[in-house]
């Protein structure tokens, strides 16, 4: 049967909340020009050099709470409540800043800043502070052992079975401010075209996926998010 409202599925990345003041990975001054992946993202580097990792993510955490949505943010949550078909959004991003602006049933395919898991016991839930190796598992009471809620280089994100259902279905499949460098989520536009989705790229600039694109809106997401909300509304 025909619809008359389209599924719309969105991956956003860091690029999305570039301009509430978070840096991205790859841009000039993003994370991964002050750091190597090797030092503090990856399960290696927890269990050879914990406090170095958690330091950089206590930094990210506290950087959180500094900053707010913006105008791209508040556009996707107007489109999950007006909206009159089904849209899911996925984010490779850790922040909370879809939340913030009001959108539901956030996918974090990357996990969240904002919590914590016991590797030993699987024990998880939000964490505002620093995290130091000293704190005790408050359910096996082990130390050492809290980690930030963060899927590492080398793991596997989460719920992936559900993303392929929804990119399977997809009728409308926009990624907004992702480089397309990491995958499984740089292959979505491909997953998501095959099964007949229109496909749209939102970006600051070109990215080595463009060309998986069927259209592109070119310039920053406050802007172009925007103006796309509108046309899906209008
Ligand atoms: P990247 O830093 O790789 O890419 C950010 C993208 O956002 C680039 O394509 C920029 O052009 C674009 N961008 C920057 N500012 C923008 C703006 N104001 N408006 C629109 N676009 C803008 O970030 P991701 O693609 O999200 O994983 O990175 C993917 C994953 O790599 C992250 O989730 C993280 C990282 O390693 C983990 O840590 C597991």
């Amino acid at each position: 049967m025909q619809t008359a409202h389209r599924s719309i599925v969105v991956l956003t990345g860091a690029g999305i909340s570039a301009e509430s003041g978070l840096a991205t990975f790859r841009d000039k001054d993003g994370l991964w020009e002050g750091h190597r992946v090797e030092d503090v993202a990856c399960p290696e580097a927890f269990a050879r050099d914990p406090a170095r990792v958690q330091r950089f993510y206590n930094l990210r955490r506290a950087g959180l709470q500094t900053v707010e949505p913006n105008a791209a943010h508040l556009a996707l949550a107007r489109l999950q409540r007006d909206y009159p078909g089904e849209v899911t959004l996925l984010t490779q991003n850790v922040d909370d800043l879809h939340e913030r602006a009001g959108s539901q049933g956030v996918i974090h395919m990357h996990g969240e800043l904002l919590k914590v898991f016991c590797g030993r016991c699987g024990w998880k839930r939000g964490w505002q502070g620093d995290l130091t190796g000293s704190d005790p598992c408050p359910s096996c009471e082990r130390t050492h052992t809290l980690r930030p809620d963060i899927v590492w280089f080398g793991e596997i994100p989460y719920r992936m079975d559900e993303i392929e259902d929804v990119l399977m279905r997809a009728e409308v499949f926009a990624a907004i401010g992702t480089s397309g460098h990491v995958y499984p989520a740089a292959g979505f536009v491909s997953l998501a075209r095959f099964h007949g989705a229109a496909t749209i790229e939102i970006n600051a600039q070109g990215t080595q996926v463009s060309g998986q694109f069927d259209r592109h809106l070119v310039g920053p997401a406050t802007v172009e998010v925007a103006r796309w909300v509108e046309e899906c509304l209008g």
